[in-house]
């Protein structure tokens, strides 16, 4: 097989045969794109189906896709695979090409907690011989097939018996300057795992965040950016994390506490609503570099829109050129500031 057949994604590919011969409802598709999970419906027309995903955006873009082809099909959005009933006869997991390798093998962990006895977990995958899930099936499953399909990657395994739940994650520990350490929780799947970003870092050491203001910590992951504000905000401050990743506002929820947070607020939402306009102090944003610059700009749009009339808003990024143009269509004032390599936009003068 060529290399470029070899690249066709599976939302164009044919389901494999095995898939459709072992699909028995009730089927749980876990994760995978909105075109690759409804293209792969589209051949289990009738099945009763559940879609999981942990994005709130991902979600609702395969909902409209499946609506659109007509598909019916349960979508649900929760911080993790387990979350589900475990009462599912199939899963069908569906690896992204070159996805986050922790991510992949917390997916099999967790699929294995929501299938029935001597259920099957199916893996069809972009990458043709990828050794990575046969030795993952066979630690988490116990054993593992994988027939011949002419180019085609699918694996399966039954569930046989139990195993303790284990939970994939890394903790990891943060200071500023000579303030005091904070430990996160980080998990796969939940920028960033296992470590404090640089540009976060970045970001919370230019920023200026007073006793008792409302901090907005938009895009959280873990949380660590509005745990560092609330040091600065203190017992009268307040933050809210927001994020359309259910896991990372698990994570924010979890680590918010832990480093004694006492007022705080999670908001699940992929178009920054359901908080109140005009009130807050301080907005913290780092958003992500996928899908050009749209996630920055609605960030930067409903940043804004949130805050008070004399409220600062921060965000650190690398694509300034794109991304200042957004900013200064939508503040008065804009100053960049350069720090540790970022930079950090700014509607306010900066201290760094
Ligand atoms: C680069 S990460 C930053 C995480 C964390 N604030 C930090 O600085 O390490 C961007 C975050 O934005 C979130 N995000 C992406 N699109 C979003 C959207 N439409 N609405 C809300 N959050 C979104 C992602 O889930 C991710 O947690």
């Amino acid at each position: 097989m060529s290399r470029r057949q070899k690249e066709i994604p599976l939302s164009q590919r044919k389901l494999p045969s095995v898939v459709s011969e072992k699909a028995r409802a009730p089927l749980a598709v876990v994760l995978g794109s909105p075109a690759e999970v409804a293209h792969c419906l589209s051949f289990l027309k009738g099945i009763d189906a559940t879609c999981y995903q942990m994005d709130l955006h991902q979600a609702e873009r395969l909902k409209e896709e499946l609506t659109e082809r007509q598909i019916a099909a349960t979508v649900t959005t929760k911080a993790d695979v387990w979350d589900l009933p475990n009462d599912f006869q199939t899963v069908l997991y569906l690896p992204a090409r070159g996805g986050e390798r922790e991510l992949k093998i917390d997916a099999i962990e967790q699929t294995y907690h929501i299938l029935r006895p001597h259920g099957t977990l199916l893996v069809w995958s972009p990458v043709e011989r990828e050794p990575f899930f046969p030795a993952q099936l066979k630690k988490i499953y116990g054993r593992y097939h994988a027939p011949l399909m002419n180019g085609q990657s699918v694996l399966w395994s039954q569930r046989e018996g139990d195993r303790p739940r284990r939970r994939h994650e890394i903790v990891f520990q943060a200071r500023l300057a000579d303030g005091p350490s904070h430990r996160f929780v980080s998990r796969p799947g939940v920028f960033s795992y296992g470590r404090f970003d640089n540009g976060a870092r970045a970001l919370v050491e230019t920023m200026v965040v007073h006793p008792g203001d409302r901090v907005l910590d938009l895009g959280c992951g873990c949380g660590a950016n509005g745990i560092f504000a609330a040091q600065f905000a203190g017992d009268k401050g307040h933050i809210a994390f927001l994020d359309s990743n259910l896991r990372a506002l698990a994570l924010a929820e979890m680590n918010a506490r832990a480093n004694g947070v006492l007022s705080f607020e999670t908001v699940a939402s992929s178009r920054v609503e359901g908080l109140r306009e005009g009130s807050f102090d301080v907005v913290l944003a780092n958003p992500p570099y996928y899908a050009n610059s749209a996630i920055a700009r609605l960030f930067i749009e409903r940043g804004r829109a949130l805050l008070k009339p004399r409220g600062r808003f921060y965000l650190v990024t690398k694509r300034v050129e794109e991304i200042g143009e957004v900013m200064t269509q939508t503040f008065e004032y804009v100053e960049a500031a350069m720090h540790r390599g970022y930079t950090i936009l700014s509607n306010t003068e900066t201290m760094a």
